[in-house]
């Protein structure tokens, strides 16, 4: 694995690993992304290897101009409405992040969509990635850069430490701007639905194409997984069942257990409930441990905004998604300040809730997904 510059000669370098089948992670405006050719089969296969990602799990196919759409879309088969969505939200939205699901031609690999008749399309604003994409093949199939349901990576140190030399190059673009996922959108159906909240707003979509669903998702149901086989098993399941694995009730999560709070709970925790046992449960830490210093040792917390009242937590483990309160910025920083108390080797993480409408449903759903077991 080499780590590259975001400069026109090393990213020629790494389109042209990719167009022979290799594995190129690469900033996006969202997260890092791990890009291999959506048509070549060796390719993507290596993708789902290096992820340990279920082959049920569809992949995004990037593109970097709108004339690609039709090598992987089968625009024929839309109807006059979804034809007419389409084009104000790629007119609008593109280049962005927005993944629009559409019907699939038969020339994209079953590999690429996990079998389903429909397809993931986006096409990215980052630079490095537009110039990567016209440089290789035009259609590149990328997940997110991390190990199946771990925290995206938001910056190239990331793709280093969780795949390593698990893909040949990895581009460094610093820290992404969005810094949470591209908002699925499905447009299969008669009805525009959400099946992942992302840095789209609902808000943007909706002003252009009117009311659209946001998928219940996998919340509800005691074993995701099964459904999802069950859903491809048999294609008479209404669309309005269809589940999209990143619905998957635990997902995006680090390995530090982590707690959600609703907005304003973590500024009043009192500081004795503030506290897991873990180190003093050592026996070195002897019998004067316990009380005071002891407590809440191990904890980390993820405010949204500063608490009015200062935070009164260690600050080295203490993170503020932004201080002023402002959703774009919380999003930017959300993956990224949670990479970093993973590191920590706390026992704990208590995060709090987003407010809702914009971005802030994209940081809950994440938060969520991060608390689910
Ligand atoms: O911002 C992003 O979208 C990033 C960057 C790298 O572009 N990519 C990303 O990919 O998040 P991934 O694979 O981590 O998430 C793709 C999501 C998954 O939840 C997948 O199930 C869903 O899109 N998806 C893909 N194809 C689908 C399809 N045909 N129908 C329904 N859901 C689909
Ligand atoms: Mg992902």
């Amino acid at each position: 694995m080499e780590i590259l510059s975001a400069s026109d000669r090393d990213i020629e370098k790494a389109a042209a690993a990719l167009a022979a089948g290799g594995l190129v992670a690469f900033p996006t405006e969202t997260v890092y992304g791990l890009g291999a050719d959506a048509f070549n089969l060796s390719a993507l296969a290596r993708i789902f290897e290096a992820k340990n990602r279920p082959r049920f799990d569809p992949l995004i196919i990037h593109i970097a101009e709108l004339d690609s759409l039709s090598r992987i879309v089968d625009i024929s088969s839309l109807d006059k409405t979804a034809e007419e969505r389409l084009s104000l939200l790629s007119a609008r939205l593109w280049p962005g992040p927005l993944t629009l699901i559409l019907p699939k031609r038969a020339e994209v690999p079953e590999l690429a969509t996990a079998g389903l008749a429909t397809a993931a399309v986006r096409f990215p604003s980052h630079p490095a990635a537009l110039k990567l994409i016209r440089l290789s093949t035009g259609a590149v199939a990328a997940p997110s850069a991390n190990p199946f349901g771990y925290l995206s990576p938001t910056r190239a140190e990331h793709v280093k430490a969780q795949l390593g030399e698990k893909v040949d190059f990895i581009i460094d673009g610093g820290k992404t701007s969005v810094g949470v996922e591209s908002t699925v959108l499905d447009l299969s159906g008669s009805t525009p639905r959400i099946l992942r909240p992302g840095g789209t707003s609902r808000e943007a979509i909706e002003s252009l194409i009117g009311p659209v669903e946001i998928s219940a998702g996998a919340e509800d149901l005691n074993n995701p997984l099964a459904d999802i086989n069950e859903t491809q098993a048999s294609p008479a399941i209404p669309l309005s069942l269809r589940l999209s694995p990143g619905q998957l009730k635990s997902h995006y999560a680090p390995r530090t257990p982590l707690i959600l709070h609703r907005r304003g709970e973590l500024a009043v925790l009192p500081d004795a409930l503030d506290s897991v046992r873990g180190e003093s449960q050592s026996k070195d830490h002897g019998k004067n441990e316990g009380q005071s210093e002891g407590r809440g040792k191990n904890e980390g917390r993820l405010y949204f905004s500063l608490p009015a009242k200062g935070n009164s937590h260690p600050a080295e483990r203490t993170r503020v998604l932004s201080e002023t309160g402002d959703l774009r910025e919380a999003a930017a920083n959300l993956f990224d300040m949670l990479h970093e108390l993973d590191g920590l080797g706390l026992s704990l993480i208590r995060a709090e809730e987003a407010p809702a409408g914009g971005l802030g449903e994209a940081i809950n759903d994440r938060l969520r997904k991060a608390a689910a077991q």
